[in-house]
């Protein structure tokens, strides 16, 4: 039986958290598999909310295991908060495993985050200031620190007073304003040791183990395709591989194991922080879709730049990632736009581009190609309950899609809550 691996064909925020919460209802263990404290999940029910920063978001359903996977960076005092929370409000955390490969996240890596933005000044990415891209670099650089050395504290400390030299070097060449105090942060690691490695596993040989007895296993990606480290829009990315494929690096899962990339397309585009974005709309319909899809980030409360569906992107997305069954999401959001557009190409230079732009700059420039297409009026999050039910307009936007990105739509989503959602035939992980 393949693992289901479940990611967004955008700049992230595509609804992955409302389909994971919903599949993980068939799973047995939900593993977050890379990315860390950036990503913003929500899941909804009834009048309950919750945003997920690192727990896999399919943890709500009883039973549930979950994982967080070795190409996870782990925010430990973080971590802990978000747990509390969840527990405090009756659900149970106690199968939540984390890796002990995975890398933590520092201190000093959340400040480096910051200062290095304001270093950037006008060429600032937009990060989210988690610590993301200092810590994937200090990863590669083998300076990072993985879970397994919170078990041994002589030889973390000494290690910490070795990497904080280095870091206090680096700072004050570029004058940032950092202070990094190895005593300091050793003691903060020594309150929260116990608490995180209760939780911490040999999760690889857990994954593999699960998969040889036929488990049924749902990896939530995070952060969207798009954003991806190589296969986004490089520098205007996250630090980490996004697509499919990474489930295997970043979670030790044997490729002798199949496995079925599930796409989540959001009905229209959107980004947050910088980076080119060739469908974004400055005019009333890009403050429709910002208020009527509630357009907010959900880690950094920022407003989220909006744009037309850029299907010329999701296919490049869909292209890397293998991705034959995707969950649109948020038609309910386009209810009310008379007419809709969604980009089928890019023109630049005067030419049709055959395949998305490697580099940021020329992203910058398209021109992107529009199919236009009739919008409706119905409301769609009251008693849609089947395809059918569906207005003919939105049938044929998303017949359209289908076609284009050679997908079928398994999933379609009406609204924030489990309850609006429509599937298509039988749906099985
Ligand atoms: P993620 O990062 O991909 O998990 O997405 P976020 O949770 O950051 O953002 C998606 C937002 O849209 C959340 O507030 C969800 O509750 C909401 N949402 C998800 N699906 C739908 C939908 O079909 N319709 C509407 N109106 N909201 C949705
Ligand atoms: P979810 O999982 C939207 C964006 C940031 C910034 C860039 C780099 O909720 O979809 P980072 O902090 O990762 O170094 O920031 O990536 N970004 C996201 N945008 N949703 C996310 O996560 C994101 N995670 C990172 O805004 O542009
Ligand atoms: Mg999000």
């Amino acid at each position: 039986m393949p693992a289901t691996v479940l990611v967004g064909l955008q700049w992230g925020d595509e609804g992955k958290g409302k389909i994971t919460d919903f599949m993980a209802g068939m799973a047995n263990a939900v593993v977050r598999f890379q990315g860390g404290a950036n990503a913003g999940h929500t899941v909804e029910f009834g009048s309950s909310r919750f945003k997920f920063h690192q727990i896999p978001s399919g943890m709500l359903h009883k039973g549930v295991t979950g994982i967080i996977a070795n190409g996870s960076v782990v925010d430990p005092e973080g971590l802990l908060s978000e747990m509390e929370g969840v527990e405090s409000r009756g659900f149970d955390l106690s199968k939540l495993y984390i890796s002990d490969r995975a890398h933590i996240v520092m201190p000093y890596h959340k400040q480096l985050d910051g200062a290095e933005e304001a270093l950037r000044g006008a060429n600032a990415l937009g990060t989210t200031k988690r610590g993301i891209g200092p810590c994937y670099a200090d990863k590669s650089a083998r300076l990072g620190f993985r879970i397994n050395e919170l078990l041994k504290p002589d030889a973390l400390r000494q290690k910490l007073e070795f990497v904080c030299r280095v870091k206090n070097a680096y700072a004050s060449a570029l004058s940032l304003d950092v202070d990094i105090d190895a005593g300091a942060i050793y003691e903060s690691m020594l309150k929260y040791s116990g608490a995180i490695t209760e939780h911490a596993r040999d999760t690889t040989g857990m994954i593999n183990s699960m998969m040889a007895r036929g488990r049924k296993l749902l990896f939530e990606g995070a952060h969207g395709i798009m954003l991806d480290i190589d296969h986004g829009n490089y520098p205007f990315v996250t630090s980490s591989n996004t697509v499919a494929g990474d489930a295997y690096a970043s979670s030790g899962m044997s490729p002798r194991h199949p496995i079925r990339p599930f796409g989540v397309l959001k009905a229209y585009s959107t980004r947050v922080g910088a980076g080119p974005f060739p469908t974004e709309l400055s005019d009333t319909v890009g403050e429709h879709l910002a208020l009527k899809g509630m357009e907010v980030g959900t880690t950094t409360g920022r407003p989220r730049r909006c744009g037309w569906l850029d299907l010329f992107a999701a296919r490049h997305a869909i292209m890397v990632s293998g991705v034959r069954e995707v969950a649109l999401t948020k038609l309910d959001v386009l209810s009310g736009i008379d007419r809709l557009k969604v980009a089928v190409g890019y023109e630049y230079d005067g030419r049709k581009l055959r395949d998305y732009p490697a580099d940021a700059s020329t992203a910058y420039s398209v021109r992107p190609v529009y199919r236009e297409f009739r919008g409706w009026n119905d409301q769609l999050d009251e008693g849609m309950k089947r395809y059918a039910d569906l207005p003919q307009a939105a049938k044929t936007y998303i017949s359209f899609i289908e076609k284009f990105l050679d997908v079928s739509a398994r999933i379609i989503s009406v609204g924030h809550t489990r309850d609006r959602t429509i599937v298509r035939g039988k749906i099985s992980i």
